[in-house]
């Protein structure tokens, strides 16, 4: 079998053309623009890369949008205190503050002093909490990129085996809680596996829906993998540069095995990626419609 290629820039545009075209409705009926500030410290390369892409989005959908670089030695004290004056301006709606922190810094801390009601990244302790109970406001926006592109595949979740590779509190951890939520588009079998776990080809191979956010190139070769399952490939990892001075990317999966045995599965680049800002968006305008609401 060859896969059929999910693309995530194609349905990132269709769910693109959707806000753009709400947030034109929100501030016609409201007066209320949706406002994003993505809050950078340091230059780390992957960082820049990510934070400039979600700031020239916002700007395409018609958002008000700030960028506020902090230098790699800011304080933890002045990055809390700076996340207080976002918490406090009524032009913004959605806070981020790009990950991984400088170890300096503690970033449990700094994601607790984001207003939960602006925490558009949905990492916040209490928007976690609200999720794993059923009652999410924002959800992480990796893990729901991919139930959106599950869902717009119109992939059957319901009763299915899902093994998800990784249990960070970015992707793994979260993805796994959404899918096993007794609602639509989840109430699936999870299985989370992670750098412990015995066998892991034991359990990939059970997949129906394999979620691989390994952090490792490569890591899921062709033998680990069902004939026709759904493979969503979460990896960005780099590995080199392109002749035109661009990162050289490549996922956790072994591609161009693997799609000869896979039903579906997510390109990298061009898969999870672009679905990861443009639900950064959808978050940010719910929380602009939750702040007009409350006007
Ligand atoms: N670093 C890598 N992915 C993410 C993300 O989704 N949100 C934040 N804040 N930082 C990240």
């Amino acid at each position: 079998m060859t896969a059929r290629i999910l693309s995530g820039t194609e349905v990132a545009r269709q769910v693109r053309e959707r806000i753009a075209r709400e947030v034109v409705a929100l501030r016609e009926s409201t007066g209320v623009t949706p406002g994003l500030v993505t809050i950078l410290v340091g230059d780390n390369p992957a960082s820049v890369s990510y934070v400039t892409g979600k700031q020239r989005t916002a700007k395409e959908l018609g958002f008000y949008s700030v960028q506020d670089d902090q230098p790699a030695d800011v304080s933890e004290d002045g990055l809390v205190e700076l996340i207080g004056r976002y918490n406090d301006d009524p032009a913004i709606h959605g806070i981020l503050v790009q990950l991984p922190l400088p170890k300096h810094i503690n970033e449990t801390r700094v994601l607790y002093a984001i207003d939960p009601d602006k925490d558009v990244d949905g990492l916040h302790p209490m928007n976690l909490g609200r999720l794993m109970i059923g009652e999410a406001r924002f959800y992480p926006c990796t893990p729901f990129g991919i139930r959106e592109l599950l869902a717009m595949a119109d992939v059957e979740t319901k009763g299915a085996e899902v093994v998800v590779v990784g249990r960070s509190n970015l992707v793994g951890k979260p993805i796994s809680m959404m899918l096993v939520q007794k609602e639509a588009n989840a109430n699936s079998t999870v299985t989370m596996c992670h750098t412990a776990t015995r066998d892991l080809a034991a359990h990939t191979r059970r997949a129906d829906i394999l979620i691989v956010a390994a952090g490792r190139a490569k890591a899921i070769t062709a033998d680990m993998v069902k004939d026709g399952a759904i493979v969503i490939d979460v990896g960005v990892n780099r590995i080199g540069m392109t002749p035109e001075g661009k990162a050289k990317l490549c996922g956790d999966v072994d591609f161009d095995a693997v799609k000869e045995k896979a039903s579906v599965i997510t390109p990298v680049p061009g898969g999870v990626g672009p679905m990861t800002i443009t639900m950064l968006m959808a978050n940010t305008l719910k929380a602009a419609r939750l702040a007009a609401e409350r006007k």
